[in-house]
C-alpha cells in the first residue's frame, strides 16, 4: 500500500485532496494518510482530519487517517509527500497584499511584492521539510502545491538534494476545463501545449481532438466573463488588438501583467470595501470550517469551490496516480526545464506539458517562446531566481534587486521601501534576514 504524508494537512483543502484519493482508489491503493500541521493549526487540523475519515468510512475504504504534528514521523518512509501550508497563515498574506498598496503597487499572494515575501518565509521551511525527506524518505515524490510554486520548485531543485520534486497549479487544469466548458465540449477531448512559468504560463495551442481551435478560444477570451478560469480574479477582458496579436492563450495572471493599473486600482477598491482577498478568504474559511465540523457531513463541501485552488484534487491525485502507474499522459505540471523551453536555464523550474511517467515528468520540448512572450517570462525567471537566492542566503540587497527587476516594481527606491516595510512586518518569519 502507499503512503501519503500531507504538510499542511489542516488546509481547508485536504477534503479535496481525499476526495480525488477516493475516486482514484482503483488505480492508487492508498493505506496510509499523514496529515501533519503545526500547533498554530491543531484545531484546523483535528476538524479537517474529522471530515477525512468520515468521508473514508463513507467509501468504505481501507485507508488509515494519522493526524499529526510530527513531521517526522509522517515523513517516515512516505512514498509521495504533499504540501500545502501557509508559512505566518493568512495574516501574513494580509499584509503581502495590503502593504503594496499602500505604495501604488500590486499585493497579490504570488506576483510582485507579495510573492517576494511568500517566497522569502517558505523557502526555508521547504528546504528544512526536503532535508528531513533526504534521511526519512530519500525514495519519495515531493509534490508541492504551497505558494509560490514555481518559485519554490526553483528553490527546491537548486538548493536542496531532492530531485524528485513537481511543483503543481490548478491554473492550467482549470483553463482546459473552462476552455472545454466554453467550447461544450467533455475535459478529455481538449488539449493544451502550456509553456511558460506558474501563473505566467502561456497555451501555444489547444486543441479539440488533435485539430486547432486556438483562433476561436482567443476571440472567447476577449469576454471578460470568460477571461479568468479561477476564483480568486475577477477577469477583465482583453483588448481585442493585443490578445489577437498575442496569437498564443494568456492565464488569468497576466492580467496583473498587461493591465497592471486596472488590476491594482480594482484591487485598492476591494481593500476598501470588502477587505482583500485574504481578509475576503479568513471569513470563507471560517464558514468552511463550520461546516467541516457537522458530523453528518462525509463529502466534500460545495462551498469549497470559492476558492482558487479549485480542481486542486484532480491535478494532484492524477499527477501522483500517473507516477504511480507510469501512465504516460499528459499533464502541465513545474519541473526542470531540461532545454524544454529554449530560452528558460535547463536547471530551472518551468511550466510545461509534460508525459508523466514512474521517473517523473518528461517536458514535451517546446522550443523557443514567441518572441512576443519570450522577454517577460524570462524577466520573470530572473526575478525568481534572485528571489530564490535572496531567501536561501538573507542577503538583503538581493531581496532589493528581485523586487526592483519586477516587472510589477516602478522603482528601486519604492522596491527598497516595500522591502524595508515588509521585512520589519514579517519579521518573525523571516530568520535568515
Ligand atoms: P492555510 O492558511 O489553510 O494553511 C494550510 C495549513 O498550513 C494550516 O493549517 C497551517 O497551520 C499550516 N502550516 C503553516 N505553517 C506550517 C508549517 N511550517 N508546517 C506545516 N504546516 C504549516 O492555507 P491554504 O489556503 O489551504 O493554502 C495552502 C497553500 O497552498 C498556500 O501556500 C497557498 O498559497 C497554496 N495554494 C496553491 C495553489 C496552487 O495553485 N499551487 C492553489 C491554492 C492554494
Ligand atoms: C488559484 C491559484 C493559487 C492561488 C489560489 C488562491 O488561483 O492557482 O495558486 O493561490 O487560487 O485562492 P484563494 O481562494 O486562497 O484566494
Ligand atoms: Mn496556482
Amino acid at each position: 500500500g502507499v503512503k501519503i504524508a500531507t504538510i499542511g494537512g489542516g488546509s481547508s483543502y485536504t477534503p479535496e485532496l481525499v476526495e480525488g484519493f477516493i475516486k482514484r482508489y482503483d488505480e492508487l491503493p492508498l493505506k496510509e494518510l499523514w496529515l501533519v500541521d503545526i500547533e498554530a493549526g491543531k484545531e484546523k487540523l483535528e476538524i479537517v482530519g474529522g471530515l477525512a475519515k468520515r468521508m473514508i468510512e463513507k467509501a468504505g475504504l481501507p485507508i488509515e487517517v494519522h493526524l499529526t504534528l510530527d513531521r517526522r514521523a509522517a515523513l517516515k518512509d512516505a512514498d509521495f509527500v504533499t504540501t500545502q501550508f501557509r508559512v505566518g497563515l493568512l495574516d501574513a498574506r494580509a499584509k503581502d497584499e495590503r502593504i503594496p498598496l499602500k505604495y501604488g503597487v500590486l499585493g497579490q499572494e504570488t506576483n510582485g511584492p507579495g510573492g517576494l515575501f511568500k517566497g522569502l518565509r517558505t523557502i526555508p521551511v521547504i528546504l528544512d521539510i526536503c532535508k528531513d525527506m533526504e534521511e526519512l524518505c530519500p525514495d519519495a515524490w515531493l509534490i508541492n502545491f504551497t505558494n509560490p510554486a514555481g518559485m519554490i520548485t526553483e528553490a527546491v531543485l537548486r538548493y536542496s538534494t531532492i530531485k524528485k520534486v513537481v511543483g503543481l497549479c490548478n491554473v492550467p487544469i482549470g483553463m482546459e476545463m473552462g476552455i472545454a466548458k466554453l467550447l461544450d465540449v467533455d475535459h478529455s477531448r481538449i488539449r493544451i501545449d502550456f509553456a511558460g512559468l506558474n501563473h505566467m504560463v502561456y497555451g501555444l495551442d489547444v486543441y479539440v481532438d488533435g485539430e486547432s481551435v486556438k483562433d476561436q478560444v482567443i476571440n472567447l477570451l476577449m469576454d471578460p466573463n470568460n477571461s479568468s478560469f479561477v476564483k480568486n480574479i475577477e477577469g477583465l477582458g482583453w483588448e481585442p488588438a493585443f490578445i489577437k496579436a498575442l496569437d498564443v492563450l494568456a492565464c488569468p495572471y497576466h492580467m496583473y501583467y498587461y493591465k497592471t493599473r486596472e488590476m491594482v486600482e480594482r484591487d485598492t477598491d476591494n481593500a476598501k470595501k470588502e477587505g482583500t482577498r485574504a481578509e475576503v478568504v479568513q471569513k470563507l474559511e471560517t464558514e468552511l470550517f463550520e461546516l467541516y465540523k457537522d458530523p453528518d457531513l462525509a463529502i466534500k463541501p460545495p462551498q469549497l469551490e470559492k476558492r482558487g485552488g479549485a480542481h486542486y484534487s484532480d491535478a494532484a491525485v492524477r499527477l501522483i496516480t500517473s507516477i504511480y502507474t507510469d501512465k504516460r499522459d499528459i499533464q502541465p505540471v513545474n519541473t526542470r526545464n531540461n532545454g524544454a523551453i529554449a530560452s528558460i536555464p535547463n536547471d530551472s523550474a518551468v511550466e510545461v506539458s509534460c508525459i508523466i511517467t514512474k521517473d517523473g515528468p518528461k517536458p514535451i520540448v517546446m522550443g523557443d517562446l514567441p518572441v512576443q512572450v519570450r522577454g517577460l517570462v524570462q524577466q520573470i525567471k530572473s526575478f525568481e531566481r534572485v528571489a530564490t537566492e535572496a531567501a536561501v542566503t538573507g542577503d538583503y540587497n538581493k531581496a532589493v534587486l528581485a523586487l526592483t527587476i519586477n516587472p510589477l516594481s516602478p522603482s528601486d527606491t519604492i522596491a527598497k521601501e516595500i522591502v524595508d516595510e515588509m521585512l520589519e512586518a514579517h519579521k518573525e518569519f523571516l530568520p535568515q534576514f
